[in-house]
């Protein structure tokens, strides 16, 4: 559904990523990992178009996208949805509002039937209750909750994820892993999961893609990454502050 080929991205002449490779397959959930900084989220930002590739190929359904002018991605980006990883509500709506937003502009939906399917759609990530405030009147939490909901409102076939159980309490990360899971068995969406929260990982991923000096480092199932006799794996995994790894800042 999704690959990368041989993309090369930096910034200001520092590489972020080198030569790096990565599939994902359809209907599939697949996680990348890997320090603070070593470009997870830019990755996933050239699937949309938010950043284009140096050098590389980037693939979706058959179709090179990397070299497309800008306009072509309007279309793209209904079918691959991004939840950002700060939650990005507009502040002057309404949850329910916000939500109902891509049903209104792209599916052309009458403001009542629009409103009444971001509520249910609400209800599916527990804010029932909380439909019609405005963002500001919600926790974190809450509002990536709504985040998320309304990238799903348009039923994308690829939802790329960018941390979407940081800062949440476990029992609303393990909802969100459940709709992400769910979302992939039932309707066969594909997800790239950005995340450094161990319990999903390792709960809910088909593949793990380890980021590691702008390349991937290994790839693997869980079982396949928990088992890895790479050192730089084993350090990351297991949250060790020393060993092999090379991480910059501190
Ligand atoms: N638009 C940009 N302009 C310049 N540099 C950027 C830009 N976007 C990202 N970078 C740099 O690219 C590198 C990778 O950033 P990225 O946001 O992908 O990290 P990440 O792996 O998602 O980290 P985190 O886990 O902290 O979210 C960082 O050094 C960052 O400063
Ligand atoms: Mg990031």
């Amino acid at each position: 559904m999704i690959e990368l080929r041989g993309v090369h991205k930096a910034f200001a002449g520092r590489p972020v990523l080198v030569d790096l490779d990565l599939r994902c397959d359809r209907g599939e959930v697949l996680f990348i990992i890997g320090t603070s900084g070593v470009g997870k989220s830019v990755t996933i930002k050239h699937l949309v178009g938010l950043l284009r590739v140096d050098a590389g190929e980037i693939w979706l359904d058959g179709r090179r996208i990397d070299a497309l002018p800008e306009r072509a991605f309007h279309a793209i980006r209904r079918r691959v949805a991004m939840v950002f990883q700060g939650a990005t509500l507009f502040d002057s709506m309404t949850l329910a509002e916000n939500v109902a937003l891509p049903l209104r502009k792209h599916g052309r939906m009458r403001a009542a039937a629009a409103l009444a399917d971001a509520r249910r759609r609400l209800d599916e990530v527990g804010l029932a209750d909380f439909v019609d405030r405005y963002p500001a009147e919600l926790s974190d939490g809450m509002r990536k909750r709504g985040a998320i909901a309304r990238a799903l409102t348009l039923d994308p076939e690829v939802v790329l994820f960018d941390e979407p159980t940081t800062g949440l309490d476990p029992i609303n990360a393990r909802r969100v892993d459940r709709l992400i899971r769910e979302l992939a068995d039932r309707r066969g969406v594909t997800a790239i999961v950005v995340s450094h929260d161990l319990a999903s990982i390792f709960a809910i991923a088909d593949r793990i893609a380890f980021l590691y000096q702008g390349g991937v480092r290994a790839c693997g199932t869980p079982a396949e990454i928990r088992g890895s006799d790479d050192p730089v794996v084993q350090q990351f995994i297991q949250g060790r502050a020393s060993g092999p790894m090379e991480t910059p800042g501190f």
